[in-house]
């Protein structure tokens, strides 16, 4: 059975003293939970060190924002897959919505970044969604379907053990507007019904496929409910512990009700 994964990603927020501070909170308030619930934190790039050093031992996990595809060298500003390893992440976000239409960041550099963090041992969390044009004029699916065809080429189903997939509709980050239930479903059961084909069915059910959009404690329930949505990345909301928290009991809530 796939458990539930609540991500938090605090996007270029926080400073150390309030990125620590948020890391003990996360850590105490999602204790009780992570037997039955994962859960997973991306502060920006100066804070991860610290931040590991809140969590230690915490059992919450460590993920960072982005990350370069080569291993080092002349890559001004970039942060590679070894360098997230030894600040502690075990975890990489890759292809948010923000990367790819604000930072401008093409599929195939996404695919680099996917096949890189794999390859070194990082779990990849791929962020897929359509923008608001994409859904109105009935592309979301081809939208999709091109974002997980690029994003994962190269990549093997024994690689799946080290990808999570995140949904976000663009129309959704940040917005105040999120998903149905419904729409979260049909957009995941979609992504699933991919997987299955492109790889196998075995593949494709053990995949953790989140949503990501405007996710709050009030909705969180009721996304978690739908057959095949595993989680939440989770931006504004997880910025303070006591929005963040309650998605997480939101998650044991729907895992102890038998999902
Ligand atoms: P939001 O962000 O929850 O603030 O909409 C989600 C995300 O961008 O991952």
């Amino acid at each position: 059975m796939r458990r539930l994964l609540v991500a938090g990603n605090w996007k270029m927020n926080t400073v150390r003293k309030t990125a620590e501070a948020l890391a003990s909170g996360v850590a105490s308030g999602a204790k009780p939970h992570l037997a039955t619930v994962d859960v997973l934190v991306c502060p920006p790039f100066p804070y991860l060190v610290p931040v590991a050093a809140a969590l230690a031992g915490s059992g919450v996990s460590l993920g960072a924002q982005n990350v370069w595809h080569e291993p080092k060298g002349a890559f001004t500003g970039e942060t590679s897959a070894d360098m997230l390893l030894d600040a502690g992440c075990s975890h990489v976000l890759i292809g948010h919505s923000e990367r790819r239409h604000v930072l401008r960041e093409p599929d195939d550099l996404i695919n680099r970044k996917v096949r890189a963090a794999i390859g070194k041992g990082l779990h990849a969390v791929l962020c897929v969604g359509e923008l608001p044009d994409e859904r109105s004029s009935g592309r979301t699916q081809a939208v999709l379907d091109r974002q997980m065809e690029s994003g994962l080429a190269g990549v093997e189903a024994g690689d799946f053990g080290k990808l999570t997939i995140a949904y976000e509709p663009v129309w959704a980050i940040g917005t105040g507007v999120t998903a149905t239930p419904e729409q979260a479903q049909q957009a995941h059961d979609h992504l699933r019904k991919w997987v299955a084909a492109r790889y196998n069915p075995e593949v494709a059910k053990a995949l953790r496929i989140l949503y990501g959009g405007s996710v709050t404690a009030k909705d969180a329930k009721n996304l978690f409910e739908q057959a095949d949505v595993d989680g939440g990345l989770v931006g504004g909301a997880s910025l303070e512990a006591e929005k963040f928290v309650p998605i997480i009991e939101a998650a044991a809530a729907v895992t102890a009700s038998g999902k």
